[in-house]
């Protein structure tokens, strides 16, 4: 078609999922719905909306990183995770995939590319393409738990790459980066100049503890440039609130004029509204009561589930550290289409492992967010479906 980009020439066609799942909506059938992944609509708690009534609220500060006081929230709250920056190192966004963007700016030509992982979050592959830049894809290998292999990291690499992206941890395959990948990580990046994006977002939300987990590059000395990335969508669960954070490190002469060009990206947006950053400090230190309160229901959704399935099972729920989802493997025939049709027929709703690029086997995602009434009546059927398979 003649007048548009190549760039928005994504594929707008329903996958026989989404058209069953749109049919079964329409009749006014009833859903228990494992892909809920909105904070703002499973019953946990929310702050005070009076926090965004601030006295300077109406008034306009434009300040490219964003308003100081805003970034010293940041700060404090990155150190009260153990990681001590300054907030001249931080830049505001609207969000975690408005930085994805600036950062894409800043660090590619169009043509070139970056590294992402496999599995991973779908939306890597939008936000590079509508920047002209090309992803190339490096597998986090299931042997290693979905953890990072450097390795695979190097080899996925060319000339026009520019930076290699890190969720940490994955999304869905909840694995944190451990201390010796990073290190190897770093060298690799400092050998061959690549930048190191590391998406965060799910850091706060590990289900256990354990030594040499790296919840955040942030305030670590590292010999390429990084970023950190996380917001409040996922830290206090208001994706709504859209505001998100940036933090630039590093050798000091390639972060000052990494900053210094976000600067001037920042400023030709200005995004992030003054409401929100003045109320910053507030929202982040109700943060922790929104947390506890995600984990204690990720965690028992996660045992409820652990203890539904059969000993004899052909299905297995994939190890993992943190984060808002459980992935299961399950048996290649009929395989994850089918299973989650089958699923959908029960009025269960699922994702398939191929929604993330899983490959290599069949996987479906769970959401561990609903409310425990629905995440309960919804493994009755999962388990009987999943009895029939293999
Ligand atoms: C790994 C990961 N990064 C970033 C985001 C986007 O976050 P934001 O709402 O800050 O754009 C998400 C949202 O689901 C995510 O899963």
């Amino acid at each position: 078609m003649s007048g548009f980009s190549a760039r928005t020439d994504f594929p707008r066609t329903w996958n026989p999922l989404a058209r069953a799942l749109a049919e079964r909506r329409d009749r006014g059938l009833p859903l228990l719905d494992l892909t809920e992944t909105n904070p703002t609509r499973v019953g946990l708690p929310s702050p005070e909306l009076a926090l965004l009534a601030h006295p300077g609220a109406l008034g306009y500060a434009p300040e490219p990183q964003g308003l100081l006081s805003a970034r010293e929230a940041v700060a404090a709250y990155l150190a009260s995770r153990g990681a001590h920056v300054s907030p001249a190192h931080l830049v505001l966004s609207a969000s975690t995939s408005e930085s994805y963007g600036w950062l894409f700016k800043l660090l590619c030509e169009p043509g070139d590319n970056v590294l992402v992982p496999a599995p991973s979050y779908p939306l890597f592959e939008y936000l590079t393409r509508l920047e002209g830049v090309e992803t190339r894809t490096y597998r986090l290998p299931r042997a290693h738990g979905f953890g990072l292999d450097v390795e695979a990291v190097a080899a996925a690499r060319d000339a026009r790459t520019r930076a290699v992206l890190v969720v940490n941890p994955g999304n869905p395959t909840g694995h944190y980066l451990r201390e010796g990948e990073l290190d190897a990580l770093g060298r690799l990046c400092a050998e061959v100049g690549l930048a190191l994006i590391s998406d965060e977002v799910f850091s706060d939300f590990a289900w256990d503890e354990e030594p040499g987990r790296v919840p955040t590059v942030a305030g670590r000395e590292l010999p390429m440039l990084t970023f950190s990335l996380s917001g409040l969508s996922k830290v206090a669960g208001l994706p709504g609130f859209k505001l998100g954070w940036t933090h630039v490190g590093g050798p000091d002469a390639l972060r000052d004029e990494a900053l210094a060009r976000l600067e001037l990206v920042a400023d030709t947006y200005l995004s992030v509204n003054t409401p929100v950053q003045l109320a910053l400090p507030g929202l982040l230190s109700h943060a922790p009561r929104f947390q506890e309160a995600l984990l204690t229901r990720v965690t028992e959704n996660r045992r409820l589930l652990r203890q539904a399935r059969p000993s004899d099972a052909h299905w297995d729920v994939v190890p993992a550290q943190g984060g808002w989802s459980s992935v299961l493997r399950i048996p290649l025939e009929p395989g994850e289409e089918a299973t989650c049709l089958a699923l959908l027929d029960e009025g269960v709703v699922v994702q398939p492992g191929y929604f993330y690029d899983f490959t290599r086997g069949a996987f479906l995602v769970l959401s561990l967010l609903p409310p425990p009434d629905v995440f309960t009546a919804a493994l009755e059927p999962l388990v009987r479906v999943l009895a029939t398979s293999g």
